[in-house]
């Protein structure tokens, strides 16, 4: 089965409202395939997701970098699902290390999340990733297969979820994971998946890879057989973004 290559970029808590613009009219003059062969997501911050919306290319996408694990309320400071799909937003970021690491977001939590984000018809690019530590101990595979499997235990419809492998250690860092160990945990990540959710969901989810990834190496990641795509963090604000896209083909 053919899974579309997927490039999402998140832009983090980065930009101004004019460099937002900028970006945007960036990626609006750009040459890429066509939406058949790349699906391309952008995630700015929550406070520029209309603007962004309002100005993007039809053929391009946008995500929100997080949402409240349910339902809307007395939630000082959090933005609902339901408030996301209010403004039309179909993708939405959960999981991510720094949230994880920062926040003390539990893969528990973000289960939850993931799950209520997908009850109310958002996509979800779910991340994953082992910190240095973790890989040194050789717990890599483990690390994931646990993080995976607190989301899998609160969902039975992956159709609509992305899976993002991010290496905590390759995040920001300029030391992208080699094609080898990429190739490797999204293999192992793939097995899990049939092990666990079926053959289908194990052949048709995307599994993307963050962490580094730039103009200069995505081309080689690209060409593993269980890499689909990347969640890209810092390139994505700059034009070698593009590169990145066309890494599709
Ligand atoms: O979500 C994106 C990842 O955290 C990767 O960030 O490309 O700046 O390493 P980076």
């Amino acid at each position: 089965m053919g899974r579309k290559f997927f490039v999402g970029g998140n832009w983090k808590c980065n930009g101004t409202g004019e460099e937002v613009k900028k970006i945007v009219s960036t990626l609006n003059e750009s040459e890429v395939p066509s939406e058949d062969v790349v699906e391309v997501v952008v995630s700015p911050p929550f406070v520029f997701l209309p603007l962004v919306k309002s100005l993007l290319r039809s053929d391009f996408h946008v995500a929100a970098q997080n949402c409240w694990v349910r339902k809307g309320g007395a939630f000082t400071g959090e933005i609902s699902a339901e408030m996301l799909v209010n403004l039309s937003i179909p993708w939405v970021i959960l999981g991510h290390s720094e949230r994880r690491a920062l926040l003390s977001e539990s893969s528990e939590f973000v289960g939850d999340k993931v799950a209520y984000a997908l009850s109310q018809g958002i996509k979800v690019i779910a991340c994953v990733g082992e910190t240095l530590e973790q890989r040194e101990s050789g717990s890599t595979v483990a690390v994931v297969a646990a993080q995976t499997k607190a989301i899998a235990d609160k969902v039975s419809n992956w159709d609509n979820i992305v899976l993002a492998y991010e290496p905590v250690w390759a995040i920001g860092t300029g030391k992208v994971a080699s094609p080898a160990q990429a190739q490797e945990v999204h293999c192992e990540l793939r097995k899990w998946l049939h092990n666990n959710a079926g053959a289908e969901v194990a052949a048709s989810t995307r599994i993307i890879y963050g962490g580094s990834v730039n103009g200069a190496n995505c081309k080689e990641l690209a060409a593993q057989p269980d890499v689909d795509g990347f969640l890209v963090g810092g390139a994505s604000l700059k034009p070698e973004f593009i590169d990145i896209i066309k890494s599709a083909t």
